[in-house]
């Protein structure tokens, strides 16, 4: 048996998450994936500013709809935090709102896929890999003014996939070379396109 673990995991696991977190229908994935694959595009001859615009309208929209029926979650959040502070216009609040949902899956997803491919061509690493080590003084997550702000959620979903996933699949291995994997190099986010598997 053959899987797709970018398609049945790494994508579908930090989307539900942040869609859960920022009250975003999971049902509007495709779309605002794709989206987010185009602003993610690196020489995209201005279709990314385009992506965006289109982006941080979607999230307009549902933040009209979360002023007419609030949730709880962070769009409904942001829409009343607007509602308090003159300061903190629409266009400040989409952008976030974008910000948050772009960076708050096109990262874990890619992340989730090279981690899980790491650990499985380098089955020393799965023995010795400890995300509790200390110290642990990587910077992947920034520094300093530019330190991630959903660094704890991602902490928490990369762990847990990566202690779980092997646990409940020890045999799980690649099913396809190494090389005819296909790297997302016209990407930002980086990543693999997809990651065969079986057990
Ligand atoms: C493994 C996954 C992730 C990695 C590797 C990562 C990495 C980073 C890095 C390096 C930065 C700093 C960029 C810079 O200013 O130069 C950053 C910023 C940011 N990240 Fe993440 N991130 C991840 C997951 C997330 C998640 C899950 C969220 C949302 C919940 C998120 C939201 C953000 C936001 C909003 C910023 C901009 C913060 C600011 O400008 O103050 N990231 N991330």
């Amino acid at each position: 048996m053959v899987a797709d673990l970018h398609a049945h995991l790494a994508f579908p696991l930090p989307v539900m998450v942040i869609c859960e977190l920022l009250g975003v229908p999971f049902a509007d994935r495709g779309y605002f994936h794709g989206l987010s694959e185009r602003v993610a595009t690196i020489r995209s001859g201005g279709d990314a500013d385009v992506a965006m615009g289109e982006f941080r309208a979607y999230l307009g929209r549902l933040a009209d709809a979360k002023r007419a029926l609030p949730g709880e979650d962070v769009v409904t959040d942001l829409v009343r935090a607007r509602e308090q502070d003159a300061d903190f216009g629409e266009e400040e609040m989409t952008r976030l709102a974008a910000a948050l949902l772009f960076a708050g899956h096109e990262t874990t997803v890619g992340r989730i896929d090279l981690g899980v491919l790491l650990l499985l061509t380098d089955p020393a690493r799965r023995d010795a890999f400890d995300p509790t080590r200390r110290p642990n003084p990587h910077v992947s997550f920034g520094y300093g003014g530019h330190f991630c702000i959903g660094a704890s959620l991602a902490r928490t979903e990369l762990a847990t996939v990566f202690a779980r996933l092997f646990r409940r699949l020890p045999a799980l291995r690649l099913a396809v070379d190494q090389e005819e994997l296909e790297v997302r190099t016209e990407q930002v986010t980086g990543g693999v396109r997809s990651l065969p598997v079986t057990w």
